[in-house]
């Protein structure tokens, strides 16, 4: 299909098309031009028919990436994130946790929802159920090596029994078909070193259907430890048509850009490295479009940006439980700023919203009489930084 369209001012060209659906994601509008854009410019893509703004998603962490989070990676630059996931286990779905979680109220679109089970007709109700309560993606789990999952043979242990591994995919896309909803997949490399299955499991679930696969290059065996590994990732890219995402470690701009020219896979995922830091997004996004690196954040503008997930995070999970879970992210925003740890220290023993909400700015407000900006997590960024303090003072 061409990549154009008249208006009232005569056609517009890819790029104002693209501008145009850019801002409407942002500003979360029912955006006309996800249908119209199927086939957006090569160094983009879309999942089905949505059209991504950029190739720079959030990676889906349970207990990290609920709705207040992923909503402020999506405002600071995220082109995608994917909800924590959902269980397959029917008896669960109406336990505080399972609802929170499947309640998208003021998402940015497309919605997406991760699933995690070990049986295929209840992985399809699960994929069902959440199609009902708004979800546009859905994306099954084979990449969580948590033991909660694995022990009951879901997450990453299902790359050990593939036929299981490919009915529960042909299962969950012949659920999600009949409502145009496309099936995404996320998983990785293999079982174990002398395992490593993710490029003959990938081509199964792209003959299944899935239309998209994020790899986190390490094995289930690995866990978390030793260092990610982009060959497998390469050749699970070189062996499919459909878009592939690159995961694990990337924490900086250069290692984006180096990620994708070395994988070749369309977008990158990046997960820890965004704690503490949602502002990642932008900064991967405009050095790849751009190849040079925004300012870090003014310390008033973290202090506005943490206060306002507070305020989205007390209102999901209410005083009690919205204080003790927002610690960690707290904790991870001020981990490496003077006095940080200190003041993680003091702000843990705090037990109403309004305690810990005035000990942030408190924190923030002593902060911004020593320094201006957050200091850059990038060696590179902060050279170019510097630099440029050096020019516009010179
Ligand atoms: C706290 C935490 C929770 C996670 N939960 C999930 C999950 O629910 N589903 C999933 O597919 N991956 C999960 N992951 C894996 C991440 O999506 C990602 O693959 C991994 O952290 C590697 O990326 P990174 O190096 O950018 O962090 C989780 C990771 C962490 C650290």
């Amino acid at each position: 299909m061409a990549l154009s369209i008249k208006s009232k001012k005569g056609r517009l060209g890819p790029a104002q098309l693209f501008k145009a659906a850019e801002i409407l994601g942002r500003y979360n509008g029912p955006s006309l031009f996800k249908t119209i854009l199927l086939s957006p410019p090569a160094h983009l893509m879309n999942i089905g028919p949505y059209a991504l703004a950029n190739r720079v998603f959030v990676a889906p962490m349970a207990g990290v990436t609920d709705r207040p989070f992923r909503q402020l990676c999506k405002k600071l630059g995220a082109a995608y994130a994917v909800s924590e996931m959902v269980t397959s286990r029917r008896d669960l779905w109406d336990t505080l946790k399972t609802s929170r979680r499947a309640n998208h109220d003021g998402e940015v679109e497309p919605i997406a929802v991760q699933i995690a089970g070990t049986d295929a007709p209840m992985m399809a109700d699960a994929a069902a159920y959440n199609v009902a309560r708004g979800a546009q993606i859905i994306d099954i789990n084979m990449g969580c090596p948590a033991k909660k999952v694995c022990n009951k043979w879901a997450g990453s242990a299902l790359m050990q029994d593939e036929p299981l591994a490919l009915a529960i995919v042909q299962a969950v896309v012949a659920a999600c078909a009949p409502h145009g909803v496309p099936v995404t997949l996320k998983m990785r490399t293999g079982w174990s070193e002398s395992h490593k299955n993710a490029v003959r499991l990938a081509r199964m679930f792209e003959a299944a259907g899935v239309q998209m696969i994020a790899v986190h290059g390490r094995t289930r065996e690995q866990g978390y430890k030793g260092l990610a590994e982009y060959d497998t990732i390469t050749a699970v890219k070189a062996a499919l048509k459909i878009p592939v995402v690159a995961n694990g470690d990337i924490d900086s701009p250069e290692k984006a850009r180096d990620v994708l020219a070395l994988t070749g896979a369309d977008a990158v995922m990046v997960g820890r490295a965004a704690q503490g830091r949602p502002w990642i997004f932008r900064e991967i996004s405009h050095f790849l479009e751009t190849g040079t690196h925004l300012a870090p954040p003014l310390v008033a503008e973290v202090k506005r940006l943490l206060l306002d997930h507070l305020l989205d995070h007390y209102e999901l999970y209410g005083e009690f439980s919205g204080v003790r879970t927002a610690r960690k992210h707290i904790g991870w925003y001020v981990k490496s700023l003077p006095g940080g740890e200190d003041f993680r220290a003091r702000m843990n023993l705090l037990e109403s919203c309004d305690l810990q909400m005035a000990a942030v700015a408190d924190y923030f407000n002593g902060l911004e009489s020593s320094m201006d900006r957050v200091p850059a997590a990038s060696p590179y960024q902060a050279r170019q930084h510097t630099e440029q303090k050096e020019r516009t003072s010179a």
